[in-house]
């Protein structure tokens, strides 16, 4: 693993909690899931997302709840269409997707996973709710490291493999560069392929040149990369690049999810920005 791409790591731990404070503030986590960090972080940037809001119709906040809310929704869907009973939420941070999927289908598995640090953090905020237990627990991942005890296969050794499997990955896969990631989805593929039928959900933020908010959105990732003093990529230039890209990693059915999908409130008056890729292993 480059140098490079291990520092991009140990830089976006921060963000997650100020995504952990938007959740809260959207009512779609519990205040103990709130840090004080990202409170503050939250506070500090209102002005920013403030202007971008009236000045460009730019809502960050709104581009993280239309992939929570997606991904929720197609989560909701194969659970209760498609029978899958354990999830495995890689970089979940501090999401409360766990806690609220745990609680409402309770023969469901689901398993968190993060960089050490985060995972143990993770680990105490659960127990000390007391909302660990067997079937929800946390454990540490890297999802750069090829081999040793944080890597992809020590994380799905536990797994049923005689069931279907689901993936999450959130707000992650823009952090690092795409032949960095691509590798992650390549090795991701090959432990998925052993399980009867796997799903993996990820928000992507694609390369749009095209969108009419695509120069403002640039200026918004060059903040979001000094920020977390790193770089933040865009991925493929469509659907059929991403369709293609996620093929190419292994991946045998590929759909990409616009967040048009979801409840009028939700959708911006042009395309949306973001997407969520659901890529299968059949
Ligand atoms: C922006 S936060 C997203 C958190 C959560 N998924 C959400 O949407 O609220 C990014 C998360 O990725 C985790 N992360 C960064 N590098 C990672 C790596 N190499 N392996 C696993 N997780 C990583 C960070 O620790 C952080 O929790």
């Amino acid at each position: 693993m480059s140098r490079a791409a291990r520092l991009d790591s140990a830089h976006i731990t921060p963000s997650a909690h100020y995504t952990g404070y938007v959740w809260y503030r959207h009512h779609l986590a519990d205040e103990s899931f709130v840090t004080p960090f990202g409170r503050l972080a939250h506070a500090a940037l209102a002005p920013v997302n403030w202007g971008a809001r009236l000045a460009f119709g730019l809502d960050v906040e709104r581009f993280l709840l239309q992939r929570h809310l997606l991904i929720d929704a197609l989560l909701r869907q194969a659970i209760e269409q498609h029978g899958v009973r354990q999830v495995v939420e890689i970089a979940c941070g501090l999401s409360p997707r766990g806690r609220r999927f745990c609680s409402r289908y309770p023969d469901l598995r689901y398993l968190e996973a993060d960089l050490p640090h985060m995972a143990a953090r993770k680990r105490l905020l659960l127990h000390e709710e007391g909302w660990l237990d067997a079937r929800h627990q946390v454990r540490p991942v890297d999802i750069l490291v090829e081999q040793g005890g944080n890597d992809l296969q020590a994380l799905f050794s536990g797994l049923d493999r005689e069931a279907p499997v689901l993936v999450i990955t959130e707000g992650l896969v823009n952090y690092f560069a795409l032949p960095v990631i691509e590798s992650f989805w390549t090795r991701l593929a090959a432990q998925l392929r052993v399980f009867p039928s796997a799903t993996y959900l990820t928000d992507l933020y694609p390369d749009l040149r095209e969108h009419p908010r695509y120069r403002q959105l640039r200026w918004g990732i060059d903040i979001v990369g000094r920020l977390t003093r790193g770089r933040y990529y865009l991925h493929y230039a469509g659907e059929q690049a991403m369709v293609e890209g996620f093929g190419g990693c292994g991946f045998t059915e590929v759909r990409v999810h616009d967040p048009q999908e979801l409840d009028a409130a939700l959708r911006d008056a042009w395309p949306a920005l973001v997407r969520v890729v659901e890529a299968r292993i059949l």
